[in-house]
């Protein structure tokens, strides 16, 4: 029998599940004075907060901000306290509102245009022929050809010299991720399946080569002709990386038993990226794509290959969800090729197979790291970082870039009830490394110090370092004793349990605001937060009943949107202070629900993507990734001014599920008004938006719409008129991920 997926299996989010079973405090029930004046100043910070300038997903024009090095750290504490920021000039929200939609359009506000700059398939290499978008373009064609699923990308201009430059204005290289697929619509009648259950398999490979292919990054070059912006489909600096591209492993868990495999019986390499969230930029001109949902993709069926594991494998697959059929069945297909192209996606121990250098069962280990590419280099290899763990990682959003201060970037796990880590490097910043490619990457990314924060009851928090031998990560830890380095990188979440992080609503994207360097950490949503089960960071838990037959909705399904500062304004510091800068919640919802008191020009649920542009030095850029609000609107992206840590007050909310109710005590950021927050753009019919990134001089703004028409049920492939969506070719076309450009059709700044 042949049989497409099931019709009308609801859509489950990978990130809706959670693999976090400890009890773990989700409230500050110690608050430790770990703030020692040596941990506050040993550092000798001086003047570090007041060289405040990042360079997050976006890239910019203040990426890097070469600083003369700082002087010697002084050695006595106290040291005197750090001189104020100057005052930047103040930033006004400048455009009408965009109402909520349900129309399968681009809206934007009015004076602004958005246009289609890079689709689904569209061809990156000359002589491949335009996309058919029927489901017949030839499998071979598609490692030339955009991914899907749009999702992270940075915007890096490049100078006449074909170097980086950040500020440049009308060309560079758009890098982007490519998270995942909506298999309906890429094969003529969506994906072929014989069988069910763990005995279902993919029965056409041609339909398994083009999914390799379809994720990963895509590297195009892009330029603006007059005010129209295009994509050069025969560049030189065009680029696919997707799941076979060869990458090699650098850090602490490189060349370790942990990671050999059949293909690289060394451990020091393997095949392919994969579900690239978010991402990232480094002070030096590379790209950071980071692998989140990666476990859903292996096949592993528990019950079979536990009898061939340790205890530890089994805690360790059990705390990433390394269980199943594989989403996509990529291991299935037979007969498998020479070199596994199919059974890599295979990570149990196979009958016969000796050691880990004879199969796949380290394959899961692959796969959960940031990937550096240098985009500039078209034919490098990317690396895997792994001195900055392994786990879903959502985004890395780079800190402040200091000359003489470490490099620091913050880094939210998405699942449900994860955690917010950040990677300091060892080795300070030096800007003559500028322009140094994957050899940069080396000196900064692969030796650092890695931590997870703990958010306390009093609106202080701790970053609690993950390395052998402390905070309990030891041989002795009854739920998983840790052998060595390697065994804490690849099993940081095992670490973190141990040490006593904080479980989150969702980690998604971080972002470090360039006027004061406070990081803000969007929380998408929990389902898994019941009443009494909330903390001071994740307070809220709620009913936010969806549609005429007002389904029940609980948890904190609309998401928030928290903030912090890091001691002293020093990315490298063990403590910060934290407050929720924004709640999502529908307008209409009550007082202790909509505490950011959100109107019908502002209100948003489900925050996501998040960037700070660098061009206007402060604008805040929100997007949503949303399933909760969608009753009354599409997903969207917001302009937003915040202020700063403790612009607000404490407060105690009361929490409310049928009868059972219970408080809870917080910090509330100050409402932000349609002053300090406005919807900007809503995209179409079942997409989420996500992915943002500006020309160097802030007059461009590319934006990724992902999987318009997500949940079309397979049944109605058949009938393209009951597509979920048919954007952006509109009639009875398949619809199709894309990037849009807006620009303001006066030329001006975007937003402001
Ligand atoms: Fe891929 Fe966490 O969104
Ligand atoms: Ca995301
Ligand atoms: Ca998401």
């Amino acid at each position: 029998m042949t049989a497409n997926i099931p019709s009308d299996t609801p859509l489950i989010d990978p990130d809706d599940i959670g693999y976090n079973k400890t009890s773990n405090p989700s409230f500050s029930d110690l608050v430790e004075a770990r703030l020692s004046r040596r941990n506050l100043f040993g550092l000798g910070v001086g003047s570090a907060s007041v060289a405040l300038l990042q360079a997050c997903g976006g890239g910019g024009s203040n990426s890097v901000f070469p600083m003369p090095p700082a002087a010697a750290a002084p050695a006595p504490a106290p040291a005197p306290a750090p001189a104020p920021a100057p005052a930047p000039a103040a930033l006004k929200l400048n455009f009408t509102a965009v109402p909520k939609s349900l129309d399968d359009v681009v809206s934007v506000p009015a004076g602004y245009t958005a246009s289609v700059l890079y689709r689904l398939g569209d061809p990156i290499a000359a002589g491949v022929p335009a996309y058919l978008n029927d489901g017949t373009d030839a499998p071979a064609t598609y490692d030339k050809r955009a991914g899907d699923h749009h999702d992270g990308m940075t915007f890096f201009g490049i100078n006449a010299s074909n170097k980086w430059e950040p500020a440049a204005a009308a060309r560079g290289l758009l890098a982007m991720n490519h998270e995942a697929i909506t298999p309906l619509f890429l094969h003529p009648t969506g994906q072929t399946i014989v069988g069910t259950g763990n005995a279902a398999v993919r029965s056409v490979a041609d339909e398994v080569q083009r999914e390799f292919f379809l994720h990963g990054v895509s590297v195009i070059e892009v330029s603006k002709s007059g005010s129209a912006w295009s994509y050069k489909q025969d560049s030189s600096f065009n680029r696919r990386v997707h799941t076979l591209t060869e990458m090699q492993f650098s850090g602490p868990a490189a060349q370790t038993d942990y990671l050999k495999t059949k293909y690289s019986s060394d451990g020091s390499k393997t095949r392919g990226t994969l579900n690239n969230c978010a991402n990232g930029t480094t002070p030096w001109g590379t790209y950071l794509t980071c692998e989140e949902n990666w476990a859903g993709y292996f096949r592993r069926i528990v019950a079979s290959d536990n009898l061939n594991r340790s205890a530890k494998e089994i805690a360790a697959f059990g705390r990433y969800g390394v269980a199943g059929t594989g989403r996509e069945l990529w291991a299935t297909v037979t007969p498998d090729t020479a070199d596994n192209l199919y059974g890599r996606w295979n990570t149990e121990v196979i009958t016969g197979a000796a050691t880990a250098a004879d199969d796949y069962r380290n394959g899961a280990n692959t796969y959960g790291w940031v990937v550096e590419i240098d985009p500039f280099t078209p034919g490098s290899m990317p690396k895997k970082r792994t001195a900055l763990g392994r786990f879903g990682h959502e985004g890395a959003c780079l800190g402040p870039v200091v000359v003489g201060k470490p490099l620091v970037w913050y880094m939210g796990d998405d699942s449900q009830n994860e955690y917010v880590y950040k990677f300091v490097s060892t080795k300070a910043w030096d800007a003559a490394d500028v322009n140094g490619g994957i050899a940069a990457g080396d000196k900064y990314m692969d030796d650092g110090k890695l931590y997870v924060a703990k958010f306390n009851a009093d609106g202080s928090g701790n970053w609690l370092e993950l390395k052998l031998g402390v905070n309990g990560i030891t041989a002795a830890n009854p739920a998983y004793a840790f052998a060595d380095a390697a065994d804490v990188l690849i099993n940081v979440r095992l670490a973190a349990d141990v040490a006593g992080a904080t479980k989150m609503d969702r980690p998604e994207w971080t972002a470090v605001n360039p006027r004061n360097g406070e990081v803000y950490l969007t929380l998408t949503n929990n389902t898994a937060r019941p009443v009494g089960g909330t903390d001071a960071a994740n307070p809220r838990s709620y009913n936010d009943p969806k549609g005429a037959a007002q389904t029940a909705q609980k948890g904190n399904p609309n998401g928030h949107v928290i903030r912090f500062a890091d001691t002293n304004g020093d990315p490298a510091a063990v403590t910060f202070k934290w407050d929720v800068y924004l709640f999502g919640a529908r307008s209409t919802a009550a007082a202790d629900v909509n505490l950011s008191k959100l109107v019908a020009d502002n209100d948003f649920s489900s925050p996501d993507g998040m960037w700070f542009s660098h061009a206007t030095a402060g604008l805040l850029w929100l997007e949503t990734d949303d399933s909760k609000y969608t009753d009354v609107t599409n997903c969207m992206l917001l302009a937003a001014l915040p202020g700063q840590v403790g612009d607000g007050a404490a407060r105690t909310i009361t929490n409310v599920d049928g009868a059972t109710s219970a408080t809870q005590a917080t910090f509330v950021g100050k409402a932000p008004g349609t002053e300090g927050l406005r919807r900007f753009l809503v995209g179409p019919k079942d997409c989420e938006i996500t992915g943002i990134a500006e020309s160097g001089d802030g007059r461009a703004l590319f934006v990724n719409i992902q999987h318009p028409g997500e949940t079309t049920p397979a049944a109605n492939i058949s009938d393209p008129t009951k597509f979920g969506s048919h954007w952006p070719e509109g009639g009875t076309a398949r619809p199709r991920s894309a990037t849009v450009v807006i620009t303001r059709n006066d030329g001006g700044l975007i937003g402001l």
